[in-house]
């Protein structure tokens, strides 16, 4: 039966029925649904407005659907039209009439809302963990490879030399910024709907703020009408998930170059990697593709829950059923790909001799070599013009930076002299990118340990 009997004379069409109903999707929110009816009926016998003896017995049967939930005892009616009704309905049956006392002074309304942040405060609280973790694994990448020479790319272009510790360190830099966000989005999911009702409010004395106090909330919402129809947490968590979705789909995009052929920078562990069906030579990186696709999943419910609440107006509307099922798919998403990110990463090798060789080639330490001329007092627009001109005789000649002879410097500008070598040498490059932020291993060393204190 649903809970909005007396008024009707039929029941609800078979297929609309099916339509309606939220309990397919929303029955993993059960354990915050009695966790905040728990709070709620507490609240209600110690403002008097059910008898204590009954708010007793409310509390302590809730406790046991929910640990029959839990061992498999009790199972989940999927006729129920949605979690609340199922909780509710189980309640009145091993209470009786004490049971129908719990919805005193709440709608659904304030209550779906409650039960949907309880869930998305406990999913926070995993991503954070899982970022954590996976921040830990590439810090301990970055260390063993905080002085492996790797070319800098701008526009898949060689550039300037760096270290794979302190491209790595480029990721962990944005992960922290996520783990930052996901922290002030768990500010403004952390409050309570509880007592806005329906949408009005209540008539009742309820000790709103006591009910938040019990569920680990840190306040309630200020305006009923708001109580009920905010879902700007949700879009909140999405921004967040989609940020950390953009920022995992270019690491894989990496990854993927970085075990072509073409670059060979790292190999993925067999047990990350699979293969054709044709052709016998593949190994190919599907898990870091599949995490590049999946940020399309996250990116679409973001959307999806933008497009649900524009020009909804106040307050509850039966659109905003439709939050669940996306927020739910991208919080898995989520989940998922960075704990196997993490994993296929840990178990990678990277490959320092094709780095180095392919810092080798394609003149990055250019710039250094025109910093050398500005050191010698050029201007920096003179130094580049001369290098440039060096550059085009190596490339047409086959000579590297490294092995052009010193009279053919010196006939491009007289300032050149055999110190050159030594500041063109890739060590001596990345060693000399000494500022902070930069990628001289004593810097990347430091910014791993500077990472390491931030990561708790
Ligand atoms: N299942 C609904 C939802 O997910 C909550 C129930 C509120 N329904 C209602 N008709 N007022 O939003």
């Amino acid at each position: 039966m649903p809970l909005w009997t007396g008024r009707f004379k039929k029941q609800l069409d078979k297929k609309t029925n099916d339509f309606n109903s939220s309990i397919s999707f929303d029955c993993r929110m059960a354990s915050q649904d009695i966790k905040g009816s728990i709070a709620h009926a507490t609240m209600l016998g110690k403002q008097n407005i059910i008898d204590k003896s009954e708010s007793e017995k409310i509390v302590s049967s809730l406790k046991g659907i929910a640990a029959d939930l839990e061992s498999g005892k009790l199972e989940i009616d999927m006729s129920a039209e949605d979690i609340h009704t199922f909780v509710e309905g189980e309640l009145t049956k091993r209470l009786g009439s004490t049971g129908k006392r719990l919805h005193t002074a709440r709608s659904r309304n304030d209550q779906v809302a409650l039960d949907l942040r309880l869930y998305l405060l406990d999913e926070i609280e995993k991503i954070d963990l899982a970022l954590k973790e996976f921040i830990d694994v590439i810090l301990k990448k970055a260390k063993e490879n905080y002085d492996a020479v790797m070319p800098g790319y701008t526009h898949l272009q060689r550039a300037q030399p760096i270290t794979f510790g302190h491209h790595l360190m480029a990721y962990t830099a944005m992960l922290l910024r996520d783990r930052e966000r996901l922290a002030d989005c768990k500010k403004r999911t952390a409050v309570s709907p509880l007592g806005s009702g329906a949408l009005a409010g209540t008539t009742y004395p309820l000790d709103r703020e006591y009910a938040a106090e019990l569920l680990g909330l840190s306040g309630v919402c200020a305006n009923s009408l708001d109580g009920v129809s905010d879902r700007d947490y949700v879009i909140e968590l999405l921004s967040c998930l989609s940020l950390v979705m953009v920022h995992l789909s270019r690491f894989a995009e990496e990854v993927v170059m970085w075990c072509s052929w073409e670059f060979k920078f790292i190999e993925l562990d067999d047990a990350f990697s699979t293969g054709s069906s044709i052709m016998p030579q593949k190994k190919n990186p599907d898990i870091a593709e599949l995490v590049r696709g999946k940020s399309g999943r996250v990116f679409g419910s973001l959307v999806t829950l933008l497009t649900v609440m524009k020009g909804l107006p106040l307050a509850y509307n039966k659109d905003m059923q439709e939050d669940k099922q996306a927020v739910f798919d991208a919080v898995d998403t989520v989940l998922i790909c960075i704990d196997t990110f993490a994993a296929m990463l840990d178990s990678a090798k990277v490959l320092k001799a094709n780095m180095r060789a392919a810092a080798a080639k394609g003149f990055i330490n250019a710039t250094d070599c025109a910093d050398y001329l500005v050191k010698k007092g050029l201007p920096f627009r003179d130094a580049y013009k001369a290098v440039g001109e060096l550059v085009a005789f190596c490339i047409e000649n086959g000579y590297t930076l490294e092995t052009l002879p010193l009279e053919e410097y010196r006939r491009v500008c007289g300032l050149f002299a055999d110190d050159v070598y030594a500041a063109i040498d890739l060590d001596n490059c990345v060693k000399g990118r000494n500022v902070k932020g930069g990628p001289a291993p004593q810097r990347v060393l430091f910014e791993i340990e500077n990472a390491e204190k931030l990561n708790k």
